[in-house]
Order: structure tokens, then C-alpha cells, then sequence
């Protein structure tokens, strides 16, 4: 016999409370057969007209109803603060622990018994996983998929680099305005995350790595009625889950996280996951150091066609059977006993052969991309660690020793980069500090500095940059991310002063500063920190409780997890 549903604690009772909570569906217009027995599956809505990406999410949801009621589940759908990265200023990093927040103590109140979460814009997924994983109620993910591609005079727009090729052109008389505009209105041609593999379609992905999605549903566009298809199955399953009693603790273990690991290696997806997957193992009590990422990334090859590594878009990733395929072709380097939300193990979920060769799932003997895609820096510059991207990198930077110059922030560095008087040649290590966890405040995506305009002209196209901010997913060059202890904390990256020399070795994951410690010192008595960017608010609660990349920009208070939802957390 299945354990009693959480929810009876609300409705089951012929008593006063019974008969209260019962009432607050009957007012709903429930009829006691809608109520009578049923799990209750909360249905956790991003849906936001601010959030461009999520904003197909009521339909979504509509499906996820239908496969609960078929089921026989009630379902009960909720919304959230929604974070898109498109409008939200100054950076929607600074919000994903709020998100997280809400999504935790609605699922800790509300008498739910599972949870089906919709996220996709960038941050929205992360937080709803820590969230659910802190609550630990049982929770299935489902992603909005990507947007449609955007097309522009017959040719496939490229994001970013596409725009700054057309602004150009307009600005030398080659492109008019109204055939500017014309190109603004074909940026963007659906709802959907950004196409490509960012942030949004590797966290995606990764639901499906950590065994919280259905296997098959990372992928399926925004647009494409089959993600509407896995609505219902999301929701259908969601029921099991509840009747299960199946928790994100007993999903989200060690081998959950190397598989999602791997995942994102194989996937040549962003850098921006590493944050969320440390803060995910945090909640959960999972040890994952900072270079358990570089391991991984030196036996996983990028395998998959996508851009940035690649040419195509997650739709064509899609055609080409998904994540499953791209799991079934790592399966050598994955955890497959791994419990996943299906009840079955991750090994047990993937197709039993690969569907075809495929031009966008390559194999493992002839990836896109060598293993080493991700490294993993400690020094005297970065104690705690620092992120860098070899594969996208100048191979002469990464092995490099030149001479500091020091941006204090990103108003400095604009005010500057392009002065035709700036000391700065090929050789030169840009800093860009004050723009961490703290420092941003957000840890805001400014970690791939601009080449200053004298040296593009010169032909440079890559320079070592080294900050603790982040750097968009489809971001690329010898970029040094993640600085740990960001500057804004005191960090060694706070001493850094123009001229000192910088080196990073790659061979040996060294990222040092060559000053002597008693300079250091010295310095060190005379640093005081920047003025703190916010006195009251959230803002003063994120500035007094974040903790550092490394450790996945938590809040220390929010790290760990619930025994039992609405009771006091264990922490
Ligand atoms: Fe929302 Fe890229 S802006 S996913
Ligand atoms: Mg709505």
C-alpha cells in the first residue's frame, strides 16, 4: 500500500481544518469528486508577458492539466516571480536565489504532493530546481523549448556577431534604416529560449543529464506541437511521482551530477551551469568540488553540432532524437544506474541504439571538439578558483605571462578600452574587477572584455582577460571567469595594480599573480572594499548572505534541505 498522500493532512480530516481547506477549492468551483482522494500536482508557472522566452508557458501548463487530470491527479497551477534575461536589470543573476525562494516555500506551504515546473529563460530553470531540491517535494521538470530560428533575407541570423556585421554595415551606408528595421523584426520570430546552445537550452538538457525531465523533452521548439505532447506526458508521469513519493533527494545524488556533468562537456554547453549545478549539489549535500569539472572535461569530448561549438541550432538536435541520443553516444562515461524521475534508471530511459550516424550527434571517436573543453585554475591569483574555455581560446594565451592592466569596473572599462592612449599591446592581461557575486552585484555576463579598437585594427583577436564576472554561453576567447574570491570580497584579484606580471599555465591549471606576499600585504592593509550597491531590500539580503562562484552564488542561509516540507527545515 502506497504511504498516506501529503495533502490529506490538509483535506482528508472531518474536522474544522478539513472542512476549511476543502472550502478554499470548493470556492474554486471543485466539486468533492475533483477533491476526494486525488494527489494534488501544483503546476509551478514562470508564464510572464516581462519574459519573452516564457511567455507560451500558459498553454504549456494547459497540456501539463490535461495529462494530470488523465492520470487522476487535481492539478493546482501557481506563478512566480519569472526572470528573463532580456529586460530585467541590472542582471538576472542577482534574482535566481528570490526565484529560488518562492519556488521553495510555495512548495514547502501549499498542500502539494508533486510539482510540475516550467522554467526556460536562462535563470528560471536553476532556480526552480533549487527550489524544488530544497523542499524536497516531489518535482518533474519541464522546459519551454527553444524559439524558432531567425531567418533574414533566406539566411539563418547568427546571435550576436550577425547584429554587430548588420550595425556596421549601417553605419558605413550599406544597410538603410528601414532595411535595419526590417532585420530587427526578424531577430526574434518566436516564443522560446534562445536557440542555440546557451544557458537556457543547456540547462534544458541538463534536466534531462540530472534524470528531473522525461528523456526526450529538452529539445522539442517552443513552436513544435510534440512539446505540447510532452506537457502531457510531464503531467501524466507527475501523478506516479507523487504516488511514488518521488523526491528530488532520491534523483539529485553524486551520480546525477557527474552524468549532468558529463552532459554539458559532451554538449559544449555553458559555462554558466557550472554556477547552478555547484549551488544545486549545495541544497542537496552533494560534495562537488570546483575541479571535479575539470576532471570530467578531460575525458568528455564535445560532441554535439550545436552552436557555439558547432553550426546548428537545438532544433536540429532535436531532429536528430535529442538529449537521449547525445546520452546514449556518452553512455561509456555516464552513471547509468542513476535513478531518473521515470522511476527507471538513466541507462534503463535511453534508446536501446543510436538512432542513425548523425551529422549533429557525432560519436565519441570523432567529437566536434577534444576533451578539455572546460579547465578548472588555482593560484595565488584565484585560491578558490577560476573558470577558462581552452577550445575557444588563442592557444599562445594559454600558456602566458604579461603585465596587468586594471579596469575597476565596467563604467571604467568603457570609459577607457578604446582611448588610442591605452598602454596596452597583444601581450597586455586586461582585468576587469568589482564585477563578481557582490562586486556586480550579480556577477553580471561582462567577462569577455572587448579587444581595445587600436589593437582590432591591428589584427588582434584575442587577448588573455581575466574578471569574476560571468560570460555569455555562446561567448568565446581567453577569457579567465569566475575569479574566486571575487575582488569585491577582498580577493587577491583586488590587489592586482597596472604592470604587475600575470601568468596563466594551463598545464598546470595555474593562475598566479608574481608579487611578492609582503607586497601583497602592504596592499592588502590599504584596501577597502567598494561602497556597497544597495541599503535595504533584497538587495542588502543578497549583498550580506551571497557566497562565491565556487560556491555556485548561493545564499549561505539557503544551502541544504528539508526533512519534512512544512515543518522546520533541517537545514
Ligand atoms: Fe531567454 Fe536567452 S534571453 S533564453
Ligand atoms: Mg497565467
Amino acid at each position: 500500500m502506497s504511504p498516506p498522500l501529503r495533502s490529506s493532512r490538509w483535506f482528508a480530516g472531518h474536522d474544522v481544518p478539513g472542512f476549511l481547506h476543502r472550502t478554499a477549492l470548493r470556492a474554486e468551483g471543485l466539486s468533492s469528486a475533483s477533491i476526494a482522494g486525488r494527489p494534488v500536482i501544483g503546476i509551478c508557472n514562470s508564464q510572464s508577458e516581462l519574459v519573452n522566452c516564457n511567455v507560451h508557458f500558459d498553454a504549456l501548463a494547459n497540456a501539463v492539466k490535461r495529462g494530470i487530470l488523465q492520470a487522476g491527479g487535481l492539478p493546482l497551477e501557481f506563478h512566480t516571480i519569472s526572470l528573463g534575461e532580456q529586460l530585467m536589470k541590472p542582471t538576472t543573476m542577482l534574482y535566481r536565489n528570490l526565484m529560488a525562494m518562492d519556488v521553495e516555500e510555495c512548495l514547502r506551504s501549499y498542500p502539494l504532493d508533486a510539482v510540475v515546473l516550467i522554467g526556460g529563460c536562462d535563470k528560471t530553470i536553476p532556480a526552480q530546481l533549487l527550489g524544488a531540491a530544497s523542499a524536497d517535494v516531489p518535482a518533474i521538470a519541464l522546459s519551454g523549448g527553444p524559439a524558432a530560428p531567425a531567418v533574414f533575407r533566406g539566411r539563418a541570423l547568427g546571435v550576436g556577431t550577425d547584429l554587430w556585421h548588420y550595425t556596421d554595415q549601417l553605419r558605413a551606408g550599406q544597410m538603410t534604416q528601414a532595411e535595419y528595421d526590417e532585420l530587427e523584426a526578424a531577430s526574434s520570430p518566436s516564443v522560446g529560449h534562445c536557440p542555440e546552445m546557451g544557458t537556457a537550452s543547456t540547462m534544458a538538457a541538463l534536466l534531462e543529464g540530472l534524470g528531473m525531465a522525461l528523456p526526450g523533452s529538452a529539445t522539442a521548439p517552443a513552436v513544435d506541437a510534440r512539446r505540447y505532447h510532452w506537457a502531457e506526458e510531464t503531467g501524466r508521469r507527475a501523478v506516479d511521482v507523487a504516488r511514488e513519493q518521488l523526491r528530488p533527494s532520491a534523483i539529485l545524488t553524486g551520480a546525477a551530477f557527474d552524468n549532468a556533468i558529463t552532459l554539458l562537456l559532451g554538449l559544449g554547453g555553458s559555462v554558466n551551469a557550472v554556477v547552478h549545478l555547484l549551488a544545486l549539489a549545495g541544497r542537496v549535500g552533494v560534495e562537488l568540488p570546483l575541479r571535479h569539472f575539470d576532471e570530467i572535461a578531460q575525458r568528455t569530448p564535445a560532441i554535439v553540432d550545436v552552436r557555439p561549438v558547432g553550426e546548428q541550432l537545438v532544433e536540429q538536435l532535436f531532429h536528430a532524437g535529442g538529449v537521449p541520443e547525445v546520452l546514449h553516444e556518452l553512455a561509456p562515461l555516464l552513471e547509468l544506474d542513476a535513478l531518473t524521475v521515470t522511476g527507471r534508471s538513466l541507462g534503463a530511459s535511453l534508446p536501446a541504439r543510436r538512432a542513425e550516424r548523425s551529422e549533429v550527434v557525432r560519436t565519441l571517436d570523432a567529437p566536434i571538439r577534444p576533451p578539455g573543453g572546460l579547465a578548472v585554475l588555482h593560484g595565488s591569483l584565484a585560491p578558490s578558483g577560476a573558470l577558462v574555455k581552452p577550445s575557444v581560446a588563442d592557444p599562445r594565451l594559454l600558456q602566458h605571462r604579461g603585465p596587468a592592466l586594471v579596469f575597476e569596473g565596467i563604467e571604467d572599462l568603457g570609459a577607457r578600452i578604446d582611448d588610442p592612449d591605452l598602454p596596452v599591446d597583444a601581450d597586455t592581461v586586461l582585468v576587469l574587477r568589482n564585477v563578481g557575486p557582490r562586486g556586480g552585484p550579480g556577477m553580471p555576463e561582462w567577462g569577455q572584455l572587448p579587444i581595445p579598437q587600436k589593437l582590432l585594427r591591428a589584427g588582434v583577436r584575442d587577448m588573455l582577460r581575466i574578471s569574476d564576472a560571468r560570460m555569455s554561453g555562446t561567448a568565446f576567447g581567453a577569457a579567465v571567469l569566475h575569479v574566486a574570491p571575487e575582488a569585491a570580497a577582498g580577493g587577491p584579484l583586488a590587489l592586482v595594480r597596472d604592470g604587475d606580471q600575470i601568468e596563466l599555465d594551463l598545464a598546470q591549471r595555474r593562475l598566479d599573480l608574481c608579487v611578492a606576499e609582503e607586497e601583497l600585504e602592504l596592499r592588502r592593509a590599504t584596501w577597502s572594499p567598494p561602497p556597497r550597491a544597495y541599503q535595504r531590500g533584497y538587495g542588502a539580503l543578497y549583498l550580506d548572505h551571497v557566497l562565491q562562484a565556487d560556491e555556485g552564488c548561493d545564499f549561505d542561509f539557503l544551502r541544504g534541505r528539508s526533512a519534512d516540507p512544512e515543518h522546520e527545515p533541517l537545514g
